[in-house]
């Protein structure tokens, strides 16, 4: 079998869009597939910062991994397919989301440090990033470099060691005249076929 770690940040639930293009790569995942679905929204996740801070940090020094804190990052770094799906906010994806990536970001378990620089230790193949976004900012829209969601995501990836990046997104929904029945037909056909051939 293959896990896969679907991280769900899809904050208005089932009102979501992005939402709809994860059920829809959810139900067509090959059947040696076995999901394990993290609701940030039912998630106490935590900035680093004060005590929390320290703590994490006496901790990476005396290189306890097993502290219950760096369960998430463990989890991240075993499974071995990440599926993420957020919408484009402020140009990126929701905080909630960024919170979670600060959490798992651990030297020592997602990463480690190897003579002079990092080196990604996930075991995961594939990333894959799922999004609906209200402008359009897919390539060719003239406004790719506002989009700061999948472009970090994609980052994040090749800095965790995780070899392929796929982004399926659902784009300019809320504008004006948009036919969002369609465009979210079409993202959600997409994101099936590509769960298909995972
Ligand atoms: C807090 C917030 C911030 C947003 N920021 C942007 C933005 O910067 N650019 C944009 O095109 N749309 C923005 N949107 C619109 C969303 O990208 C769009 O409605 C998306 O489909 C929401 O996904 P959902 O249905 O999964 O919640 C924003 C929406 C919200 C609620």
């Amino acid at each position: 079998m293959r896990s896969v770690l679907v991280v769900n940040c899809c904050i208005r639930r089932e009102e979501s869009r992005t939402g709809q293009l994860l059920d829809s790569f959810v139900s067509a995942l090959p059947e040696d597939c076995e999901v394990e679905e993290l609701v940030l929204m039912d998630e106490q996740l935590f900035p680093l910062t004060g005590l929390f801070f320290d703590e994490r940090q006496a901790l990476l020094e005396t290189k306890d991994f097993n502290d219950p804190r760096f369960l998430r990052a463990h989890r991240f770094a075993d499974a071995d397919i990440i599926v993420i799906a957020a919408p484009f906010w402020d140009l990126s994806f929701p905080a909630l989301l960024k919170l979670y990536i600060e959490n798992i970001s651990v030297d020592g378990i997602t990463f480690r440090a190897v003579d002079n620089h990092l080196e990604g230790t996930c075991r995961a193949s594939d990333m894959i990033f799922l999004t609906t976004r209200g402008g359009a900012y897919a390539q060719g829209s003239g406004q790719e470099d506002m989009e700061m969601g999948s472009r970090y995501l994609k980052a994040l990836s090749k800095f965790f060691g995780i070899a392929r990046y796929h982004l399926v997104a659902a784009d300019g929904i809320d504008m004006e005249g948009a036919d969002v029945d369609a465009i979210l037909y079409k993202a959600s056909e997409e994101a099936a076929a590509l769960a298909e051939g995972i």
